[in-house]
């Protein structure tokens, strides 16, 4: 019997080893494997293409998320949607009226059914594709177009497995392709403030951060075209979308432009109320669903800071994505109240009981600080952006900059790194949930890069 045991560990960790993009366990730890750099392929950071006179774009789906790219890109000067594609072409039709509506041309080449997207994507006139699908889609989409010689931008999260993250990279990387993903919450107004005064030091050494994506499904989980989002959390443990928590805080730790995301636990609750939705939505005990009400994760870093991310989308708790900065000399919040601590109290002498001392500033000061640093990118475009709208503007002001950067032939804000790196928490928060909540050390995309850039700059010309 023992060796019976020796034998199949010894097949399990010849397995484990065939596999460049998986584990071993080592100790009490789980360790992804960093494959080498293949041949042929160039490391994309800082990476910046010639500039494109006008992008042309193809957005494939156009349902709740992508109905509203063709409108939001036809305010940008330098953009052009000139391809459309959905399974249902009654949505190709509402995006080419969204168009019309804002006084653009309508775009010349329309696909629809399941696999009019590859010829979208092998388009000749074509510069850009814009995903919005289901996220089991992202990757075979993406690597297929920047196959075809395509940038790519796609929503969050952009890879579902490590397997995925690495294809994106290896793909970007060979082909010298952007692939950006579509992170809108980094450009929201208090996380571009966060950022701006992070970066001029306003918080001293920023040591812990976090971020989470809090919100109730309830009224959603019907919209999403063939139950793809209730089947990808019903099947998976995990931090299943961890991009809008985790990338904005990712961006003031300078996350592989100085530091790196080392190693990360994560652990569950039972999925209480999970389980509820789903009985009423395929009768009682048709599925045992997995994806537990509430994920949290810890990740420590390689300067040793240390990132709280959270997931909880069955609950019906307030929305909140967190954003949360602790420095050695200042304090940011954002939700559910925004609030800034920037020290500075005389704290001699207080009396014990006095839980008080350190205060959130008041909020007109708070709002004439933010006022003050507000990010140059907010400045330049923000009255635009509250127009058109897109989450409050957010949305319209990553559009702008990644038409903007594709323009001038300058580094994108958000590059395939971060893309994999924020995505690869879907993966590894599974896994060390499923190994009892044992830490994992993450995968280095950048191949032992990631302090070769000094801070996140967002590019300008
Ligand atoms: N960044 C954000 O704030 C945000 C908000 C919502 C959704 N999203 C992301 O946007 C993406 C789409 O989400 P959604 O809410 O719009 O889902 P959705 O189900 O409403 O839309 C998906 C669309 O893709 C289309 N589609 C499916 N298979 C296709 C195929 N083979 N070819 C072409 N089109 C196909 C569907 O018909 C549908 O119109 C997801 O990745 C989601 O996570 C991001």
């Amino acid at each position: 019997m023992k060796r019976l045991v020796l034998f199949a560990s010894l097949l399990l960790l010849v397995f484990a080893c065939r596999d460049p993009y998986g584990y071993t366990i080592k100790g009490n730890k789980i360790v992804y494997n960093t494959p080498p750099r293949p041949a042929g392929q160039q490391s994309m950071l800082g990476f910046a293409c010639d500039p494109i006179d006008t992008v042309r774009i193809g957005v494939i789906g156009l349902g709740d998320r992508g109905k509203d790219v063709p409108k939001r890109m036809a305010y940008i000067d330098h953009a052009s949607v000139v391809a459309l594609c959905d399974l249902y072409p009654d949505r190709v039709e509402r995006a080419q009226k969204s168009l019309v509506k804002r006084g653009a041309p309508k775009a010349r080449h329309e696909f629809s059914g399941e696999d009019g997207w590859k010829q979208l994507c092998e388009l000749e006139d074509l510069d850009l594709v814009y995903l919005a699908v289901p996220w089991q889609m992202h990757t075979t989409m993406a690597v297929y177009a920047m196959e075809h010689g395509k940038h790519v931008a796609i929503e969050v999260p952009a890879a579902t497995s490590i397997e995925e993250c690495w294809a994106l990279v290896n793909t970007s990387e060979r082909t010298r392709r952007h692939c950006m993903m579509l992170e809108n919450c980094c450009y929201d107004f208090f996380e571009l403030t966060c950022l701006n005064m992070a970066q001029q030091g306003i918080f001293g050494e920023v040591v812990h951060v976090e971020g989470s994506y809090c919100h109730n499904l309830d009224p959603w989980w019907d919209n999403y075209q063939g139950d793809w989002r209730m089947t990808y959390n019903r099947d998976h443990h995990g931090d299943v979308y961890p991009t809008h928590g985790i990338g904005p805080v990712c961006q003031v730790l300078n996350i592989h432009r100085g530091d790196k995301m080392d190693l990360l636990v994560s652990m569950d609750s039972d999925a209480f109320r999970g389980q509820e939705t789903c009985d009423k939505r395929y009768g009682k005990g048709v599925y045992k669903y997995a994806n537990g009400d509430n994920t949290s994760t810890i990740i420590r870093t390689r300067k040793g800071k240390t990132i709280l991310v959270e997931h909880a989308v069955a609950t019906p708790r307030p929305y909140s994505r967190m954003y949360q900065l602790t420095g050695t000399k200042g304090f940011a919040n954002k939700y559910p109240n925004k609030g800034l601590a920037l020290g500075g109290e005389d704290l001699t002498g207080i009396d014990s009981d006095n839980l008080d001392a350190e205060k959130y500033m008041p909020d007109a000061e708070r709002d004439s600080v933010m006022m003050a640093y507000k990010h140059p990118i907010a400045k330049e475009i923000e009255t635009l952006a509250r127009k058109v709208g897109g989450h409050g503007g957010m949305d319209f002001i990553m559009d702008y900059r990644l038409i903007y950067c594709l323009h001038n032939g300058l580094p994108l804000d958000e590059d395939v790194y971060d893309a994999a790196e924020w995505s690869s928490l879907v993966e590894l928060t599974e896994v060390s949930i499923k190994h009892g909540s044992m830490p994992v050390v993450m995968p280095d995309f950048t191949r032992g890069e990631w302090d070769r850039l000094d801070g996140l700059k967002f590019a300008t010309k």
